[in-house]
């Protein structure tokens, strides 16, 4: 148990450390506009049975989890648009904290279960006692619609195994192809949702100030 907490101890800085900073990115767009394209920042590190479990699954060394499990440490951000997601990944990519290694688009190409979401994977550098220590980090960038339906999808997921029913795997497909819609839906009418928070935000600094 020692061995892990030692092995996990470096993930559990990079989370802390990411959740600080990308939560930041938020505050700061609050002070300069009136549309912030990230709405809510979530962190965790994979809880060890689960890592046991993929790596079991995949077929991985537990030798080799630092290089081929690449979401020890994950992070998520969701968007209230679909559009806000590009933002948020041109943000990353000009970041000097950390290198991104690899990009997945499952928003173009959705996965065969109906998942979207665009997974951004970094090298990123943490200062421990011992010196550096680069390891792997997965973001994934998401609206709250793609995030209701991921998280629903993976709690059955849970309850089935992965082996869904006929008939439940039907309807995860059509409720991600509603999820898709809304998304669409959200998209054409964004400038009047904007206006409308921004004339609540500046009413709320309002009564604040006075
Ligand atoms: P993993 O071995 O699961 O990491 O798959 P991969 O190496 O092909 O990477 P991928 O980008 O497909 O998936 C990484 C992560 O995306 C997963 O750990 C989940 O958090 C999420 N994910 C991928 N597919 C699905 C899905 O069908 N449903 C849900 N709910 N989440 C998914
Ligand atoms: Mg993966």
């Amino acid at each position: 148990m020692k061995h892990w907490e030692n092995f996990l101890a470096p993930y559990k800085q990079a989370v802390d450390e990411l959740k600080i900073k990308l939560k930041g990115l938020r505050g700061q767009f609050e002070l300069h506009s009136n549309h912030s394209p990230i709405e809510f920042v979530t962190g965790r590190v994979k809880p060890i049975a689960s890592i046991l479990d993929k790596a079991n699954e995949k077929g991985i060394h537990l030798d080799r989890l630092e290089s081929e499990m690449q979401d020890i440490a994950g992070l998520r951000m969701m968007c209230q648009f679909v559009d806000d997601i590009k933002v948020v990944v041109d943000l990353l990519r000009k970041r000097n904290d950390f290198e991104i290694v690899e990009e997945r688009d499952y928003i173009s190409n959705k996965k065969a279960s109906g998942y979207r979401s665009y997974h951004v994977v970094i090298r990123y550098p943490v200062q421990m006692i011992t010196g550096e220590k680069k390891i792997l980090v997965e973001i994934q960038i998401r609206t709250l619609a793609m995030n209701f339906w991921a998280t629903i999808e993976h709690s059955l997921n849970y309850k089935y195994k992965g082996q869904f029913p006929k008939d439940i795997q039907m309807r995860l497909q059509r409720a991600a192809e509603a999820a898709f819609r809304l998304d669409e839906e959200m998209s054409l009418i964004r400038g009047e949702i904007q206006e409308a928070q921004a004339f609540f935000t500046m009413k709320k600094e309002m009564q604040q100030d006075g």
